[in-house]
């Protein structure tokens, strides 16, 4: 190792472990920032220096599991020698004594220049303290929960030296079925990229050379989420309009949030593999954005080509890969080794190499790396600390959904007799959610226990789970639960999916409630006791006879470590439920994929013009006034629509008021409502604002979310909400792929959920 080099990496290491022991723990302690000249500059030292193996090496990210515990030499050996470029998925145990420090100081103080590692790990949704699904926080249309949670998250997972993580998910997910929506942020361009961007900030903080600060990967670029019938990792077909105004926007907004680094997908995007798709990680990403962090490909994907037809040996998909536009190789490492004999054909060039290593030590510097390559060392235990828990039960609580309540069966009463039951009521490991690399279900709090000490003063609980796991489909305890229904003054049903069903790899042909959970609820509401169902899944389901035999639905995602005190504060009342839908909820499997912001078709359908089964029983060959976009037998309206959520009071829409009929382009329009709450206990609002471009140059989606805002009222009180508009918010891209707003005329809504609305129209003029 060059002496300076060696020299600088030591007084760094003398410095970190002084300020630690004179300041504590502070995650912000020793953190040398650098300019992007300074950064550009030390880069160029260090590829002046770097041999063909380590600057390759630079580029290989190492699955842990490919060493394992009798292979500690090995592994440290590669280290030394430069091979390496960071880790994933590390599993302390596995490697025996050895801890990420550990391996961090042999790249450190042995390898060629001392290049630290980057250790990347999949915390999605909280590391120890599990937050609910992302599909459940975007439910919460709460930025400031969803950055807090990112944050935590980040805070527990540094504290354990994990520099790096594969979020947020961005993928637009349309499709039920798909069991990745689960880890989503659900349909919405707009939605999601808010959300997403608040967990960029929370991972990443405005320094990420903070201790504590983690690197967030977006990912998965590009149109994994359009995964045909919602299979995982099959082709996805999208047109350029719909990439560029739906599926690319999330990432534009991650991108322009300062986001350090991306993850290619699995998919084929119109027949190309993302991995080596130059068009979207070259021309688009770096070309039209700018984009200088660095493109990680996902496990395994590089040789996944092969299958797709697409690279026909290793070697090839190297060489299709490296000149796609990714710098680093995940799991596989067709890069050490082929990469040399590809660049001696030329097929690679040695500045391009430069380029992809630059662009990921550049990320390395922005951690803060060079200065804090040890994170693990003098840091307090936050892990599932008391605020950490108490952050992660106020995420869950926002992230419920009131579907029904009839009758105001919600909230429960805390002197009643409740029967529950279900299978997953008491599942501390399914509560979880998806991914989940460090959750223990030690750690969880669920509801049965939550629910018996909300009841024990003057209430009771009768607990019959009657199905082992939501697949049953065992019926001989029914009589058990039918006679604790008989008992109880409301029966409480607790059923779903669990959180294997959903996932990566985890998509389902079918969206009902699995095993006998359909014959429970016919069982149950035999009984003609008020029924409460509380549907754990992560995605939504056809609820068929469920819809129609319980009083109340609560859509409760999976929730993470605190569902149930949060589940019991919301279901007795203690929080009001105050979520909504961040997707279209469908009617049934058919209907799928499905999205509110939808092409109107050239036969729209309203509630009167299309033909129904029952017309066809009845001999009607066609409804007048004719043929309309709709099913037969499902209609043509979802379950319930995107942004839907009830709460245990009521609400009135009035006033519309926008502050001119005509902008002209450039400017902004103000647009505002009065909301009152009309019902009997404070609760929150999430208003939305919709719009429609009526006529463009190419068809316009019948709505699109432009914005909205959380209003809290006590009974009868009123607010007034109100929303700006830029002009450029209205753009879309024309058949020349020009991002443009186009004058003409827009119908504007001022809404509780996308189906609804007090409506305004206004005219955008030429400027
Ligand atoms: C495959 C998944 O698609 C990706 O999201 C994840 O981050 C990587 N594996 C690493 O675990």
């Amino acid at each position: 190792m060059n002496n300076t080099i060696k020299n600088r990496w030591r007084i760094s290491r003398t410095i970190a472990a002084i300020t630690i022991a004179i300041c504590g723990i502070s995650p912000a302690a020793n953190a040398e920032q650098l300019s992007d000249a300074q950064i550009e500059q030390k880069i160029d030292q260090l590829l002046n220096k770097m041999t063909l193996t380590e600057k390759i090496g630079q580029l290989q990210l190492r699955d842990w599991g490919m060493y394992g515990a009798d292979k500690t030499d090995q592994l440290k050996q590669d280290i030394r020698e430069g091979k390496i470029g960071g880790f994933l998925n590390v599993n302390f145990d596995a490697v025996a004594g050895n801890t990420i420090d550990d391996l961090q100081r042999v790249a450190v103080e042995e390898s060629p220049n001392g290049i630290p590692l980057i250790n990347g790990q999949d915390v999605i949704h909280g590391y120890k303290t599990i937050f609910p699904i992302p599909l459940g926080q975007a439910a919460s249309w709460n930025p400031s929960i969803v950055k807090q949670g990112a944050r935590i998250a980040a805070e527990e997972a540094t504290s354990e030296g994990i520099r790096w993580t594969f979020a947020p998910m961005i993928d637009i997910s349309r499709n039920p079925r798909w069991g990745r929506i689960a880890e989503s942020l659900g349909e919405d361009p707009y939605l999601t990229s808010v959300l997403g961007v608040a967990m960029v900030e929370g991972f990443q903080t405005d320094d990420p050379t903070r201790r504590d600060a983690m690197a967030a990967s977006a990912k998965h670029f590009i149109g994994y989420g359009a995964a045909e019938a919602g299979r995982d990792y099959n082709a996805a077909y999208i047109p350029e309009t719909t990439l560029r105004d739906i599926y690319l926007p999330p990432f534009k907004a991650a991108v322009d949030a300062n986001l350090l680094t991306i993850m290619s997908s699995y998919n084929t995007l119109n027949d190309i593999p993302a991995t080596a798709n130059k068009k979207m990680l070259k021309d688009v990403l770096r070309g039209e954005w700018k984009f200088n962090g660095f493109v990680v490909s996902d496990w395994n994907a590089v040789l996944e080509m092969l299958p797709h037809g697409f690279a026909k040996d290793a070697k090839h998909a190297a060489e299709l890969t490296a000149n796609g536009g990714v710098d680093f190789e995940m799991h596989t490492t067709t890069f050490e080794e082929h990469l040399p004999q590809i660049i001696k054909e030329g097929k690679f060039t040695l500045a391009e190499l430069d380029q992809a290593v630059r662009n990921i030590l550049r990320v390395k510097y922005k951690l803060g790396l060079h200065t804090n390559p040890y994170t693990r060392e003098g840091r307090e235990n936050i892990i599932l600390s008391e605020s950490n828990l108490a952050a992660a039960r106020q995420a869950a609580r926002e992230s419920f959904v009131l579907l029904k309540n009839d009758n105001n069966a919600l909230p429960l009463k805390k002197n009643q007799t409740v029967a529950l039951i279900g299978p997953l009521a008491n599942v501390p490991h399914e509560q979880l959610g998806t991914w989940i690399y460090n959750g223990d279900k030690k750690d969880s709090h669920p509801f049965l226990p939550a629910i018996e000490a909300t009841l024990k003063d003057a209430g009771k609980v009768i607990y019959i789970p009657t199905l082992k796991n939501s697949r049953d489909t065992d019926t001989s305890n029914f009589k058990a639960a039918i006679k604790a229904a008989k008992k109880a003054d409301v029966i409480l049903f607790i059923g779903g999916e669990e959180s294997i069903l959903t996932g990566e790899g985890h998509s389902r042909g079918r969206i009902d409630l699995p095993g006998a959970q359909h014959a429970l609820v016919d069982a149950l509401a035999k009984t003609n006791k008020p029924l409460v169902t509380v549907i754990m899944a992560g995605r939504p389901l056809a609820l068929g006879n469920v819809l129609e035999h319980s009083d109340a639905i609560m859509m409760a995602w999976h929730p993470g470590t605190m569902a149930g005190p949060a589940l019991a504060d919301v279901l007795f009342g203690d929080y009001g439920p105050q979520g909504k839908l961040p997707l279209t909820w469908p009617v049934d499997v058919g209907q799928t994929p499905i999205y509110y912001n939808r092409m109107a078709t050239g036969r729209p359908a309203t509630d009167d013009n299309y033909t129904r089964m029952e017309d066809i029983e009845q001999g009607v060959f066609q409804h007048v006034p004719g043929n309309s976009s709709n099913h037969l037998d499902l209609g043509h309206l979802p379950q319930y629509p995107f942004g839907f959520g009830l709460t245990y009071s009521s609400f009135k829409y009035s006033d519309i008021k926008l502050s001119t009929n005509k902008i002209a382009l450039g400017s902004t329009l103000t647009s505002t409502a009065t909301i009152t709450n009309t019902g009997k206990v404070t609760a929150t609002e999430t208003v939305q604002l919709y719009v429609q471009d009526i006529v463009g140059s190419v068809t316009r989606p019948i709505r699109e979310l432009k914005g909205f805002k959380k209003v809290s009222l006590k009974p009868g009180e009123s607010k007034t909400v109100s929303f700006t508009l830029h002009t450029d918010a209205l753009a879309f891209h024309n058949p020349d792929m020009q991002l443009v707003t186009e004058p003409g005329d827009f119908n504007l809504w001022i809404a509780a959920h996308a189906q609804t609305g007090l409506a305004a129209k206004f005219e955008v003029t030429e400027k």
